[in-house]
């Protein structure tokens, strides 16, 4: 076999991969347990399922037991400052065990350990970690592994030359709903981000190997997929292909009835794009869309590309043509300069998009990024006054959208059961609100009608129907 693009690790390393996991299963993989420590966002959640996928191949079986683990791995996640202090303080942690028990392997892996620096210090500080990589080694995992088996000590973090893994096993954390990655890195270098300096520039998957993948999955049972990328709006395939062309394909695909996708970039969210949405019925009329700041001063700083006015002018496109979507948000406070007035642009701009839902942060200086060079960081007090505020904005937001609801009949698909004070079964509509709804039986899985009759903090209750 050879490979099937530049772009593509070939097949002979995957093949590779695959037979020394056999091989660890034969040697060593009896008995053996695994926990897999997981940071960030869905895309390292996606490295964590594949992580998972090749352990259970070497016979790894996974636990939340500590005291029993033969090996613990912390995927990592530096978009924000507090994540990294999380890891730091967690590895450390292990030291004691590891005490107990040298057999013990401990791991570290994923976007934090790119940032060489950050890798090299945690080497130095911990020696009892065995293992160190980045975000473009996890399909030299198991060789990795193996040699650590061995008794080496191993720290292995390359420059992204930017390949696609194809065919990495994967064992997925749920049976119903599930992430299809379609395109690797990012490109945008917003003002405050990390992400292009560990996840290297943007590739992107061949549309018929994301087919082959859903397709696959349908066969598995799956019934809800979501596409995921750092930006999926510029996705482009080799041969041309575009994001909305991924979703075209794949509205047929037998047994797929809920297609999502994130994140989505405003800048590049284009008309095609909103006419997929409108015109397919698998593609959820949900979109998550980061303004990030109401304030075109800051948004300029961000490098993010557009204006408050253009944002709102695809809010008001959306809700024209896509019949109930609902749209959330990232929103960051504190970014170098921002100003009461800036902040004023923001609250504002919350309230005139009526996001369903927001994830907000206070501004976090990434080393290497401009943002972290820039003059006039905001003091950490009024970060937390300026989230404080946001958050009760958004949370009025959050009431307003959901109140519009309350008597209407929707479809959702259930996830699980919540069983603390009466059983109530829960699940999502398609544009993502979370709703509630008492039931004795477990209905996971299945597609039930549900009539909105209330508010259950920042989601819906209601009754089966
Ligand atoms: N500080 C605070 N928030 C950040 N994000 C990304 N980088 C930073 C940073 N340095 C937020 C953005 C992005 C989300 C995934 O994380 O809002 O959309
Ligand atoms: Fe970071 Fe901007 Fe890329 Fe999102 S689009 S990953 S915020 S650089």
């Amino acid at each position: 076999m050879t490979n099937r693009t530049r772009l593509h690790i070939s097949d002979e390393a995957i093949q590779h991969a695959n037979e020394t996991a056999k091989r660890i299963r034969e040697q060593y993989g009896a008995g053996k347990r695994y926990i897999v420590e997981s940071y960030g966002c869905q895309m390292n959640a996606h490295d964590s399922e594949r992580l998972r996928g090749m352990l259970e191949i070497m016979g790894y079986a996974p636990t939340d037991n500590k005291n029993e683990a033969d090996f613990i791995i912390f995927n990592t996640c530096c978009v924000r400052e507090h994540a990294e202090k999380r890891v730091f303080g967690n590895v450390g942690a292990l030291k004691k065990l590891k005490d107990e028990k040298p057999s013990l392997i401990v791991g570290v892996c994923g976007c934090m350990m790119q940032q060489k620096a950050v890798s090299d210090r945690l080497y130095k500080r911990f020696p009892f970690v065995d293992l160190i990589f980045g975000t473009n080694e996890l399909h030299e995992f198991p060789q990795m592994f193996e040699k650590v088996l061995m008794g080496e000590r191993i720290k292995r973090v390359q420059d992204l030359e930017g390949e696609i893994p194809e065919g990495l096993p994967a064992s997925r954390t749920s049976t119903l709903s599930t992430n299809v990655v379609v395109m690797y890195g990012c490109d945008n270098f917003c003002s405050y981000c990390i992400v292009p300096y560990v996840r290297g520039r943007e590739r992107s998957r061949e549309i018929s190997d994301i087919i082959d993948e859903v397709k696959q999955l349908a066969k598995q049972g799956y019934k809800e997929i979501t596409l995921l990328g750092q930006n999926v709006n510029s996705y482009k395939s080799a041969d041309g292909h575009d994001f909305a062309d991924i979703l075209y394909a794949l509205n047929d695909c037998e047994g797929i009835r809920r297609i999502r996708f994130m994140t989505s970039h405003p800048k590049d969210l284009s008309e095609k794009l909103i006419d997929a949405m409108t015109n397919l019925d698998h593609v959820c009329n949900h979109i998550h869309l980061p303004v990030q700041s109401g304030s075109d001063r800051i948004l300029k700083l961000m490098n993010r590309k557009y204006t408050s006015a253009h944002y709102m002018h695809l809010v008001d496109e959306l809700r024209k043509r896509v019949k109930d979507i609902e749209i959330t948000t990232d929103i960051i406070v504190g970014f170098p300069t921002e100003t009461d007035e800036d902040f004023e642009a923001t609250l504002d701009i919350v309230k005139r998009a009526e996001f369903s839902a927001a994830f907000t942060f206070k501004y976090s200086p990434r080393t290497g990024t401009a943002a972290a060079k820039m003059d006039g960081q905001i003091a950490e007090a009024v970060k937390k006054q300026r989230l404080k505020i946001l958050n009760e904005c958004c949370a009025e937001a959050t009431k307003k959208s959901n109140e519009k609801y309350i008597g209407t009949i929707g479809e959702v698909f259930v996830e699980g059961m919540d069983a603390r004070d009466i059983p109530l079964g829960y699940g999502r509509l398609g544009n993502f609100k979370t709703v509630y709804f008492p039931t004795d039986r477990d209905l996971t899985g299945q597609f039930v009608n549900v009539k909105i009759t209330g508010i259950k903090n920042s989601s819906l209750f209601g009754e089966l129907i």
